[in-house]
C-alpha cells in the first residue's frame, strides 16, 4: 500500500454535481482487448447548490483512455486530468454529450469485478463499484441512466451477446462478427448495467402476469448444464406469482435473463433484466444436487428476482443504504421459501445462521450497524449484518405492524419511491405514514451495532392470579459506540399451563407482543390461575441473546407442548446447551464425562413421535453447533468443544441405536426422487440417523453407509454417506470412497467442490497436509472463487479443531493464502480472513499465534484496500 486508504462517511453525503440523462455503450470485444465506446448526455443537478466548472469521473488504473470528447470537440491532454481512480475535466458546460473511448484488458481481470472472461465466456458484474472498471462514469448509485448497449463478438465464438432490457436490433458485419443492440427504459444506476457475451445455451418459458402482460423467461449456461435449468425455471415462475401475490409487484419488461457462469465472486446479481448467477445458484438436478442445493436455488433466483423491486425500481441513494435493498430483499425471499416450504424448519435455519456468523460479526472488531457510518472499501459490507440483521430489522417492523399495515406500507413506498435512489429513512417513514406509528426510536436498529442482550426474571402471585416477567435490556460496545440507547424490540411471548396447553392472555390471543423500550420494563399479565411456563421470543421476534433461568424439567417441558414449533426446537438448543456446557467444563476439569438422561430420554421422546416433521425432528435431535457454543463462550475452547460435542453424540448414538436404526428405517423413500419438503424432511431426518449410527460402533452401520453410497439416486444421500464416513471413525474406509465419488463426478464442478469441501472440513488429524495436497490438485483453481471457498474457506470456517491447532500450522496457511489472493482478487481475499480476526475469543497462545499472522499480511506488500480495511481493523 502505497498510501493509506481514505474513509469515506455518511454524514459527508451530497448530492451529485451532475445526472446522465442517457448513455450509449458499444463494447468491441477481441481476443487480447475490448474497445469500450460510452456517449453520455449530462446536465447538472438542478438539487445541488453547488456548481464546480469540472467534471470528476470515476475510473480506474486498468483503463486506457483513447479518445475524449465534449460536445463532438476531442479533449486535449491540458483539458483534463487522470489519476490512479479518477478522470476530471477542468470545466464544461451545464448541458452537453460526453464521448470516450477506453481500452480493457477482460482476460487480465482476475478480480471478477467490471468486465471478465468466465471461462471463455464475458460477463460482468458491476455491484458496488465495478463499472467504473469498464468505463469513465458517475458511477454512484443515485445516478440514474437509461441504457443503450451495443455489443460486437465473433458470431462463431460468441454467438450470444446480451445486456439489459429489450434487444432492439442486431446484424453481421463482413468479417465473421456481429452485434446486438439492447434497450433498457427503466433509469438505473451503473451498478445493475450487465454485459454477457459466449457460447450458451438456453431454456425458454413465458410467463403471463396478473394484468395479462406475456414475458419472455430465458436461462442460459453451457450445453453440458442445460439440463440443470429447470428447477432455477420453476422458482422464477413461482417467484414471479409471489410477488403479485403477496406485495402486488408485476414484473415490468418483455424478457427476464438469467446467465450461469463459474467464475464469481458472491451467489448472484440482480441486473436489470438479466441476472448473472454463480452456477452454484442456479444450477440444480437430482443426481448433481443435493437437498439443500435445490433450496439454495430457489431462495437465491427468488432474492434476485424480488430485487426487481426492492433495489431497482427503488434503488439505494448511497452504499451506506445497503441494507434498504438486501435487508428487505433477503426478508421477502425468506418469507418466500417459507411459504414454498416448512416456514418453522426455515426459521430454524435462518436463526442458525444468525446466531453463528452474524452475532460473532457484531462481537468482533468488523461490527457495523444495519446502516454503517464509514467504510473503506464498500465490498467488506456486503456482511452477516447488512443481509441477515437487515432483513430481522424489517421482519421486526412486520411484526409491530402486522401485516395489513406492512403491507400498505410496502405498497406507499414502492409508490412514492418508483424510479427514485432513497434511504432506509425513506423506508421507515413509509412504514409510519401507513402504519400511524412513530418508529423514530426502532430506528435504532440501523444506526447502532451489537447484539442486544435480555436478562429476563419472573414472579407468579397466587393470591392476586398476576404473573409479572421483568426484562432488563443492555448492548456491549462495539467499535462505534460503546454506550447504547435501548432499542425498541417485539418480544413474542406465550404462557404455558402445567398440563402445557397456551393461556388465553389479551383478548384471548395465545401470543402477544411486548414491545420493549426501556432497558429495565415489567409486563404484568392478570387472570393467570396456576404458575406458568414463560414461551419466550416466540419465531425468533428479534435478535438479541436471551437468558432467562430454565431448569432442564421447563425446556423438556416446552419441547413436547409448546405450541410454537421454533421454540420447540428452540428448548431443545438450549436444554443441549446447558447440558454440553457442563461436559466442556467436565472435560476442562479432568472429569469424567457423564451424559444425563434428561437428553436421551427428551431425544427418545422426539425420536419415537410419527406424528411430528422428520425435519423438525432432525433439527432436534442436532445438538448446539460447535460455532454455537464457540458463540456462547467468553474464551472459546476448541478442543474442549469439540470433546463435548463427540462424546454427547457417541453416548447418545449408543443409547438410542435401536430408535435410530428404526427411524432410518422409516425415512426410506420408495417414489420418485423429488426436491419436496417432504423428501427432503424425510432425507434429512434418515442422514440425521445414519450420523448417529456411524457412532454406535458396529460395522454393520459403516456397511449402511456404504451400501446408501453406491445405492443412492440421488446427491443427497451420496454425498451424505460420503461425508459421514470420512468425518468417522472408520478412517481405512474414506479413500475408497473418496476416490470413487471423484471419478464418478470429476466432470462436473460443482459436485468437486462439494468433494473439496468434505475433505478440508475433515476433523480428524491430518486434514491441513490433505488441503496442501488438493491445493495442488487438478480440481482446484485459485482463480475460481467457489473452489477457494471450498477448500481454503471451508478448511478455516469449518474446521474448527483442525484450523485452531496449537501448533499455528492452520493459521500461517491461511495468512499463505489471503497474501497470494490479495492480488488475483481482494474480494475473496478479505472474506477468507475473517476467522483470523476473531483472535479475541481465544486463549492467550492461539490469541498471540493469530494476531502474528495478522501482523505478516499487514507488513506485505501492495495490500489492496479491502484486505487493508479487515486486518487494519482487527489487529
Ligand atoms: N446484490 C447482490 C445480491 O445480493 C450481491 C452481489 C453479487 C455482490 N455480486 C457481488 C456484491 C459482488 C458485491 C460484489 O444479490
Ligand atoms: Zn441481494
Amino acid at each position: 500500500m502505497s498510501t493509506t486508504p481514505s474513509v469515506i462517511y455518511l454524514k459527508d453525503y451530497q448530492v451529485p454535481p451532475f445526472l446522465i440523462e442517457s448513455t450509449q455503450l458499444r463494447f468491441e470485444l477481441e481476443d487480447d482487448r475490448t474497445l469500450v465506446k460510452a456517449e453520455l448526455r449530462l446536465t447538472r443537478n438542478p438539487e445541488c447548490q453547488v456548481k464546480p466548472r469540472g467534471l470528476l469521473m470515476h475510473g480506474d488504473e486498468s483503463l486506457r483512455l483513447c479518445r475524449l470528447a465534449v460536445d463532438g470537440q476531442v479533449l486535449t491532454a491540458k483539458d483534463y486530468s487522470i489519476d490512479a481512480g479518477t478522470l476530471t475535466i477542468a470545466e464544461v458546460p451545464d448541458q452537453f454529450i460526453l464521448e470516450s473511448v477506453v481500452e480493457i484488458d477482460p482476460a487480465k481481470n482476475t478480480a471478477l469485478e467490471g468486465l471478465y472472461l468466465s471461462d471463455g465466456v464475458y460477463c460482468t458484474q458491476c455491484e458496488a463499484e465495478g463499472f467504473r472498471r469498464i468505463t469513465y462514469y458517475l458511477d454512484r448509485p443515485d445516478v440514474m441512466s437509461v441504457f443503450t448497449t451495443t455489443v460486437v463478438a465473433d458470431k462463431a465464438r460468441f454467438p450470444v451477446l446480451l445486456s439489459n432490457g429489450n434487444p432492439v436490433a442486431e446484424g453481421d458485419d463482413s468479417d465473421g462478427r456481429h452485434w446486438v443492440t439492447w434497450e433498457d427504459p427503466f433509469p438505473k444506476p451503473a451498478y445493475l448495467f450487465a454485459l454477457v457475451a459466449g457460447d450458451l445455451k438456453h431454456i425458454e418459458d413465458t410467463f403471463t402476469t396478473a394484468s395479462g402482460k406475456q414475458v419472455a423467461l430465458r436461462l442460459f449456461a453451457e450445453e453440458k448444464d442445460l439440463d440443470k435449468l429447470d428447477h432455477a425455471m420453476t422458482s422464477l415462475k413461482a417467484s414471479m406469482r409471489w410477488d403479485e401475490q403477496v406485495y402486488g409487484r408485476e414484473y415490468d419488461l418483455e424478457i427476464y435473463m438469467i446467465v450461469a457462469v463459474d467464475f464469481f465472486n458472491m451467489g448472484a446479481m440482480e441486473n436489470k433484466g438479466l441476472n448473472v448467477f454463480n452456477t452454484s445458484c442456479v444450477l440444480a438436478s437430482q443426481k448433481t444436487t443435493t437437498d439443500a442445493g435445490f433450496q439454495r436455488v430457489e431462495a437465491v433466483v427468488a432474492h434476485e428476482y424480488f430485487h426487481n423491486w426492492s433495489g431497482n425500481r427503488v434503488t439505494c441513494r448511497d452504499w451506506f443504504q445497503l441494507s434498504l435493498k438486501e435487508g428487505f430483499t433477503v426478508f421477502r425471499d425468506a418469507e418466500f421459501s417459507a411459504d414454498m416450504n416448512s416456514r418453522t424448519v426455515k426459521r430454524v435455519e435462518d436463526v442458525q445462521l444468525l446466531r453463528t456468523a452474524q452475532f460473532s460479526e457484531d462481537a468482533g472488531p468488523m461490527a457495523h450497524p444495519v446502516r454503517p457510518a464509514s467504510f473503506i472499501e464498500i465490498s467488506n459490507f456486503y456482511t452477516m449484518t447488512v443481509y441477515e440483521k437487515g432483513a430481522e430489522v424489517v421482519r421486526m417492523i412486520h411484526t409491530l405492524l402486522g401485516p395489513d399495515q406492512f403491507r400498505a406500507g410496502s405498497d406507499l413506498y414502492f409508490e412514492r419511491h418508483d424510479g427514485q435512489a432513497v434511504t432506509t429513512d425513506d423506508f421507515v417513514a413509509a412504514m409510519e405514514a401507513a402504519s400511524g406509528r412513530d418508529l423514530t426510536q426502532f430506528k435504532r436498529w440501523y444506526s447502532q451495532a451489537g447484539t442486544p442482550v435480555l436478562d429476563i426474571t419472573d414472579e407468579y402471585d397466587p393470591s392476586e392470579s398476576v404473573y409479572r416477567l421483568r426484562v432488563k435490556q443492555s448492548c456491549p460496545p462495539t467499535p462505534e459506540a460503546s454506550e447504547k440507547a435501548p432499542f425498541h424490540i417485539p418480544l413474542q411471548v406465550g404462557l404455558l399451563s402445567p398440563e402445557g396447553t397456551d393461556m388465553p392472555l389479551e383478548n384471548g390471543a395465545t401470543t402477544v407482543t411486548l414491545e420493549l423500550t426501556e432497558s429495565e420494563q415489567t409486563f404484568t399479565f392478570t387472570g393467570i390461575p396456576q404458575k406458568p411456563v414463560p414461551s419466550l421470543l416466540r419465531g425468533f421476534s428479534a435478535p438479541v441473546k436471551l437468558n432467562y433461568a430454565y431448569s432442564q424439567a421447563e425446556l423438556v417441558f416446552l419441547m413436547q407442548h409448546d405450541s410454537d414449533g421454533f421454540n420447540r426446537w428452540e428448548a431443545a438448543q438450549k436444554l443441549g446447551v446447558i447440558i454440553l456446557q457442563a461436559l466442556i467444563a467436565d472435560y476442562q476439569a479432568g472429569r469424567e464425562l457423564i451424559l444425563s438422561d434428561a437428553l436421551v430420554g427428551a431425544y427418545r421422546a422426539v425420536l419415537n413421535d410419527t406424528t411430528l416433521d422428520p425435519a423438525m425432528v432432525a433439527k432436534v435431535l442436532t445438538l448446539p453447533s460447535q460455532a454455537y457454543l464457540g458463540e456462547l463462550s467468553t474464551q472459546i475452547d476448541v478442543d474442549a468443544i469439540h470433546a463435548a460435542r463427540e462424546f454427547a453424540m457417541n453416548a447418545l448414538a449408543c443409547a438410542l441405536e435401536a430408535e435410530f436404526s428404526q427411524a432410518y428405517k422409516r425415512c426410506l423413500i420408495d417414489v420418485a426422487y423429488q426436491p419436496s419438503a417432504e423428501q427432503v424432511a424425510q432425507r434429512m431426518l434418515k442422514n440425521l440417523c445414519l450420523s448417529y449410527l456411524l457412532r454406535a460402533g458396529k460395522p454393520e452401520y459403516l456397511a449402511l453407509a456404504q451400501q446408501q453410497f453406491s445405492d443412492a439416486d440421488n446427491m443427497t444421500d451420496e454425498q451424505a454417506a460420503l461425508a459421514l464416513v470420512v468425518h468417522s471413525n472408520y478412517q481405512d474406509a474414506a479413500p475408497a470412497m473418496l476416490s470413487q465419488f471423484y471419478s464418478r463426478w470429476s466432470q462436473e464442478s460443482l459436485v468437486v467442490n462439494s468433494w473439496l469441501a468434505v475433505q478440508a472440513s475433515n476433523p480428524c488429524p491430518g486434514a491441513l497436509s490433505q488441503v496442501e495436497a488438493l491445493m495442488q490438485h487438478e480440481a482446484f483453481n485459485m482463480k475460481n472463487p467457489n473452489k477457494v471457498r471450498s477448500l481454503i474457506g471451508a478448511f478455516c470456517g469449518q474446521n474448527p479443531v483442525n484450523f485452531h491447532a496449537k501448533d499455528g500450522s492452520g493459521y500461517r496457511f491461511l495468512a499463505d493464502q489471503v497474501v497470494a489472493l490479495n492480488e488475483l482478487n481482494p474480494q475473496i481475499a478479505s472474506r477468507l480472513v475473517a476467522p483470523l480476526t476473531k483472535w479475541k475469543r481465544y486463549d492467550e497462545t492461539r490469541q498471540q499465534l493469530m494476531r502474528d499472522q495478522l501482523q505478516r499480511i499487514m507488513d506485505s506488500a501492495e495490500l489492496s484496500r479491502d484486505v487493508y480495511e479487515v486486518v487494519s481493523k482487527s489487529i
